[in-house]
Order: C-alpha cells, then sequence, then structure tokens
C-alpha cells in the first residue's frame, strides 16, 4: 500500500516534528497558545511520568489514602459508577459519541462503516492522558490535552442492532463496520469553567482502526513469515485489533497492545489443521464468531496463512500528530498483549514490562539498546526497535531471573529450527517455552512504582493449575486422560486460583537492564468470609474484616503520589463467588501496607478498566467496558448503563448498554484518592 510521505513521521527521526511544530501545523490558530509553552525547545519530555530519578528500595508510605470507602454492592448490583463520598463521577465519552463532529448517537440504528470511523469505537480499555505543553508549573496541561482510548472488542449484536446476529448472514458491509469499532480513539478534551468535555472539533481528533494502515519495525520487518499476497514486502500492515490494555512512553507516544487476536480469523477450509504455531496462539477455524473471514479474505487462515502473525504486536502511535502512520514494534515481541509498562532509569535505560494474558503463558522485559535523551524527542523515536527480549523466570526463594530470548543464545538455534531474530519474536510464545519461563496464572496490567520502580503485575485468575486427574465417562464408562496441567509454584501458589493475585519485583542494583531479580507475592485476592481457605486470601482491609476483598485484578496503575490503583474485571456481579464481593470495582491500595480502600463500585456485568488523571492527580478518567454483557441477545437484559430516557434530539429510547469513559473529580478540588482520614462504612 503506497503510503504518503507525511505520513512517515513517526518511523523516520530525519522527519520528526516537535510537538509544538505539530500544533502549529494542524491548528495555526493554536500560535497563541503556544507562546505560554516557556521555553519551547525546553518543552522536552522531561516532565512526562516515569522518568524518575531515586533509587530501587522498598515502597515508601504514600502520602495517605483519604476517603470513606464504599461498601460493596449487593444484589441487585446498582446499574451505575459509584464513587467514594466527596467525589462526584460522570459519563464523559461512549460508544458512538462523534470524535470532532456534532451529531449525536442514535441507537436505533445498525452502526455502519462511515459512522463508526468518526465515532467512539466500542468496549473501552487501556487509556492515556497526554497533556499539552504549558508554561505552567511542570510545563504539562492540568486543563488540556489528548486521551488516547482502546477499543477493545465488540458486541456484534450492540453494532449490528440485531439480537440474532449468529443466525444473520454476514454482509462485507458489517465486517468493516465491526473493524472499525476496533482500535483506538484519539480525542482532545479541556476543561473550561471547571467542566470537562471533548473538544468537537478538533484537528487531533482520531479514529485508528482495524484497517488503518501500519508499518513493521524491528526484527521482524520484512521477514517471510509476515509476507503476505497483498504485501510482498512484510513491512505494511493494515490495523490493529483486540487493543486491550496499553503503555505510554516519556517522549509521549501511545503505546496499544494487541491481545486476542486470533478470535478474529477463521477458515471455512475444511479438514482444518493447526500448525505448531497457529496452534500455540490459539488460532482456529471458528475463532470467536465474528466472522470476519466470510466476507475480508485477509482473515481467513487458509487464504491468507500469514495475517495472523501479523498481529499480537505492540503499537506505538504518535498522538500530536493525527497523520502519523502506526508502527508495529516487533522487537517488542508476539504474544497476547496486555499492558507496556515503559520505564526509564536513572541512567537513562528504558524497559517495557509486558504481559501475555493466557492460563499458563509468561511475563517479558525489554530493555532498549539506546538511552532515553530528554532533551531531543526525534532522538527517541526508534528507541523500541532495537534492545533485547527477555522472560521471566520465578525461582523459588524469591529469586528470579529474566532469560534472554535471542536468536543464537540459548536453544534459539539454527539446530533447533530457529531461523533468525525475527523467527524468534514472532514466534515469541514458543521461543519462551524453549528456554523454561514460569508459567503464571494470567498475567494482565503491569504498574511501576513512581519512585522505586519496584514492578506489580496482576494475574487475574487461573483455575486450571495442579493435577488434573483421568476422568470417566458417567454413561459410556470411557476413560479420558488427565490434560497436562502445571503444578502450583511459589509465585503461582493456589491450586483454585479463581480470585487472582498480585506479584511484584524489585530489579538487582536497581538496573532496568538487570537480568535477576527478587520478587515476592504483594497479595493473594479473595473472599475472606468464604468457608474455603484456599479462596480467602490476604487482602489487608480496611478496618472491618472483608469489607476491602475483591477478585480478579485486571487493571493495575500507580498515581504520582504512590497509590496503587486496582480494577477488577471478575465474571458475575454479587453472584456465586463475588456474593460477598459485589460488583465489579477499583481500589486505592498503599502499597506499603498493603491496606486496600474500595472507591469505585460499578454498573452490573462490566468490567472496570482503563485508569489515568491529570499530571496534578486532580482528574482521573477510568472506563467501563462492557456493561450488562451477557450474550443472551437482550440488549438490556443485565443494564442500560449509562443512559435512560429518551434521546432530546432524536427523541428515541436510548436503551444500549455503552462502554464510557468516565471522569472523576474530587468534590473540594483535591488530588484524587489524597488524604489521612479513613472511615470503613
Ligand atoms: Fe483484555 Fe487480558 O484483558
Ligand atoms: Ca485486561
Ligand atoms: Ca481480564
Ligand atoms: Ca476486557
Amino acid at each position: 500500500m503506497p503510503l504518503h510521505p507525511e505520513n512517515e513521521l513517526s518511523i523516520n527521526p530525519s522527519q520528526n516534528e516537535s510537538i509544538l511544530d505539530v500544533i502549529d501545523r494542524v491548528e495555526p490558530g493554536r500560535r497563541r497558545f503556544i507562546k505560554f509553552a516557556a521555553g519551547t525547545a525546553a518543552m522536552s519530555m522531561t516532565a512526562f511520568p516515569l522518568s524518575m530519578k531515586t533509587a530501587n528500595a522498598a515502597p515508601p508510605p504514600v502520602g495517605g489514602i483519604g476517603f470513606a470507602q464504599l461498601a460493596a454492592d449487593t444484589v441487585p448490583v446498582t446499574d451505575a459508577v459509584s464513587v467514594a463520598p466527596g467525589y462526584t463521577a460522570r459519563v464523559f465519552y461512549s460508544w458512538g459519541d462523534p470524535i470532532s463532529g456534532a451529531t449525536p448517537f442514535d441507537p436505533t440504528v445498525p452502526m455502519t462503516e462511515a459512522e463508526q470511523l468518526v465515532r467512539a469505537g466500542m468496549h473501552h480499555d487501556g487509556m492515556h492522558f497526554f497533556p499539552f505543553p504549558t508554561g505552567g508549573a511542570g510545563g504539562l496541561s492540568n486543563e488540556r490535552g489528548i486521551l488516547a482510548i482502546n477499543h477493545e472488542y465488540t458486541d456484534e449484536g450492540l453494532l449490528h442492532n440485531s439480537t440474532a446476529i449468529g443466525m444473520v448472514p454476514q454482509t462485507a458491509a458489517m465486517t468493516r463496520a465491526s473493524q472499525a469499532a476496533h482500535g483506538v480513539s484519539m480525542i482532545e478534551v479541556r476543561k473550561v469553567g471547571g467542566v470537562w468535555s471533548v473538544v468537537r472539533p478538533s484537528p487531533f481528533a482520531r479514529r485508528v482502526t482495524a484497517n488503518t494502515p501500519m508499518k513493521f519495525t524491528g526484527p521482524a520487518a520484512g521477514n517471510a513469515l509476515l509476507k503476505t499476497a497483498a504485501d510482498p514486502n512484510g513491512t505494511d500492515v493494515l490495523g490493529t485489533a483486540n487493543n486491550c490494555a496499553h503503555g505510554y512512553t516519556p517522549w509521549g507516544t501511545y503505546l496499544t497492545c494487541e491481545e486476542n487476536f486470533n478470535g478474529y480469523f477463521g477458515t471455512t477450509s475444511a479438514p482444518f489443521t493447526a500448525t505448531a504455531l497457529e496452534n500455540r496462539y490459539g488460532i482456529n477455524a471458528a475463532g470467536f464468531g465474528y466472522r470476519w473471514h466470510l466476507t475480508d479474505p485477509r482473515f481467513d487462515i487458509r487464504t491468507t496463512p500469514n495475517e495472523p502473525n501479523r498481529f499480537g504486536w505492540v503499537v506505538e502511535i504518535d498522538p500530536f500528530n493525527p497523520r502519523s502512520v502506526p508502527v508495529k514494534r516487533t522487537a517488542l515481541g508476539r504474544f497476547k498483549h496486555e499492558s507496556a509498562a515503559v520505564v526509564v532509569g536513572t541512567d537513562n535505560k528504558v524497559a517495557v514490562y509486558m504481559g501475555d494474558d493466557e492460563r499458563g503463558d509468561y511475563v517479558y522485559k525489554f530493555v532498549c539498546s539506546g538511552l532515553f535523551n530528554p532533551t531531543n524527542r526525534g532522538a527517541n523515536r526508534n528507541l523500541l526497535d532495537s534492545g533485547t527480549l527477555y522472560v521471566a523466570k520465578f525461582n523459588a526463594n524469591g529469586a528470579g531471573v529474566w532469560l534472554p530470548l535471542v536468536f543464537g543464545q540459548g536453544g534459539l538455534t539454527p539446530a533447533n529450527g530457529w531461523v533468525d531474530q525475527g523467527d524468534v519474536v514472532v514466534r515469541t510464545r514458543q521461543a519462551a517455552d524453549r528456554e523454561g519461563a514460569t508459567m503464571m496464572d494470567r498475567p494482565e496490567w503491569i504498574a511501576v512504582h513512581p519512585t522505586t520502580r519496584e514492578v506489580y503485575v496482576t494475574l487475574t485468575n487461573n483455575n486450571r493449575r495442579g493435577t488434573n486427574p483421568p476422568s470417566v465417562h458417567a454413561v459410556n464408562g470411557s476413560t479420558t486422560a488427565g490434560t497436562a496441567r502445571p503444578p502450583v509454584d511459589d509465585a503461582n501458589p493456589r491450586v483454585d486460583n479463581r480470585y487472582g493475585h498480585i506479584v511484584r519485583w524489585r530489579e538487582t542494583g536497581g538496573d532496568l537492564a538487570a537480568t535477576t531479580f527478587e520478587w515476592d507475592i504483594f497479595v493473594l485476592c479473595g473472599d475472606s468470609l468464604s468457608a474455603a481457605a484456599n479462596l480467602q486470601g490476604n487482602i489487608v482491609d480496611s478496618g472491618v474484616p472483608g469489607s476491602s476483598d475483591y477478585g480478579a485484578p485486571d487493571g493495575l496503575w500507580f498515581d504520582k503520589d504512590g497509590r496503587l490503583w486496582v480494577q477488577t474485571d471478575q465474571p458475575g456481579d454479587a453472584l456465586g463467588d463475588w456474593v460477598n464481593i459485589g460488583s465489579n470495582t477499583m481500589s486505592a491500595i498503599d502499597p506499603s501496607t498493603g491496606s486496600t480502600y474500595r472507591f469505585l463500585t460499578s454498573p452490573r456485568n462490566c468490567e472496570v478498566t482503563g485508569v489515568i488523571s491529570t499530571p496534578d492527580g486532580k482528574t482521573m478518567w477510568i472506563n467501563i467496558q462492557h456493561p450488562g454483557e451477557d450474550w443472551s441477545g437482550s440488549f438490556t437484559a443485565r443494564s442500560s448503563w449509562p443512559d435512560s430516557g429518551v434521546n432530546g434530539a432524536t427523541n428515541v429510547p436510548l436503551t444500549k448498554p455503552r462502554s464510557s469513559t468516565v471522569v472523576i473529580t474530587k468534590d473540594d478540588g483535591g488530588v484524587i484518592g489524597a488524604g489521612s482520614t479513613t472511615v470503613s462504612s
């Protein structure tokens, strides 16, 4: 696909514009705004978060967690976002809302590709706020910036307005609308008169979708495994999908991570026999039921067998240049990427921590060959293309080792069938299998403490560890062999880990490039009122036993003061295993004590995800994903959040539950979560 040279800015440092050039170019009227940026050349990225300069140490106490924590939702779960007293949560940006235009969402009609391309995608997930530069303290705005939001997947029934979606013939138009509902939103946001809103129109507004032209860089670019008939060079790819969690770089770019990409592929070719590579990544004939392959041969794995190899990457996007071409950074490996936490060391070394969210999959680290340049943004542009990819081995007794996944090292040799580093990164999972990484209980988000650089990873759950004995069929008496399941280990100690846990580690010597680390289990999540000892966990409650319990930790983020925020993605609300825990939640944790305070409870049958604040910590955004999800075909059987009543403009009922970004502020204007007086309720 030919690309206009201007569109290659984000992969060619010699052509890079500064953020200020971009603002100037896309909206000359904003030159006045730029005048307020004191010392514009020095408006470097030094003030971006995670560029911190202190030594490795035990987590210090946070400045305080000061709110009266919420009680758990009980049946029936409130179909709303509730936040601690003294705070206000407001729906901000929902699926179907315009990114830049003025026409409101109409829930009564099926979404078209053309409409979806200018509206919020579905199923919001990871998110980051990129502040505009200012002349104020820190040089970054607390009132204006770009919000980058992942759209992980779709509910095809909601999208196409059909309660019988599986039975409706798939059309090319449906496939294109679905592909357009995936990807990323970039929206300009601004606080005026104390109220945050989406800026419409905005020259920064952008949708990245499953059909947006992108480039490959790094060791797999041009590799035979990435070549297709449409891209014989293996360097150009269309789109990104299943954008789950995310990352952001200190040079001001967004990283969107491709998680369960396998589900979009399928084939009608029969009989279907998966290759070893397809098997390891979950590629099969049916996929997750999206049926894209029925109208788009790119997603038919027998028509375009290498196309799945072109997904499962971390994609870097420049939010400040809406015309930039996103880049799939293959050096970071190919797996079901959850988040990509970028950290800069005292020596300006750069590391990226990443999880592969599958039962028994791994935790990774990428160490860049080059150093972060805090005074020249363009010099950092291709940092993520060269470096060493490692996978974690959590040994007993709290010692850990980073195993390099480098062609020619360990078992990754030609004698064992490895071709080159491009081959190693395309088949990252198999390379990690070969080197003996530790199988984890589904790594989700990774967060790094803002001053100590201690790293925390959520392991959301895994009920398939330990022995799995042969089973005998109740009717015919036949025996099915027990499948191989990993035994428990020190880092994943529960046979039935239905509530998940959080592991943390410290690099040896505080060196981001260290090949050893020390780790421990930060918390075992659970229901402390459960009769089963294995399920109780060891969450430090805030006073009343059981008052702070949560399970299925997923989203994880440190704020500027070192409060650790954890968000949950449990399957049900206040039913079964979750009766004592209630709905999904977001809690604040003091990492020095483990004390946990429930801050937010969710609408029904959703997931709480995505969390970021303005640099001053006084505005926070979170995402509510898939409210009401139940696959019954009824859109509103479980939730109609966030809408009710009728649309004032069109007079039609607003009845579809919609994933949404929510903005949270403290009523006294203070820092979210801060304070010293905490009362359990
Ligand atoms: Fe999309 Fe692993 O969460
Ligand atoms: Ca997740
Ligand atoms: Ca999850
Ligand atoms: Ca999700």
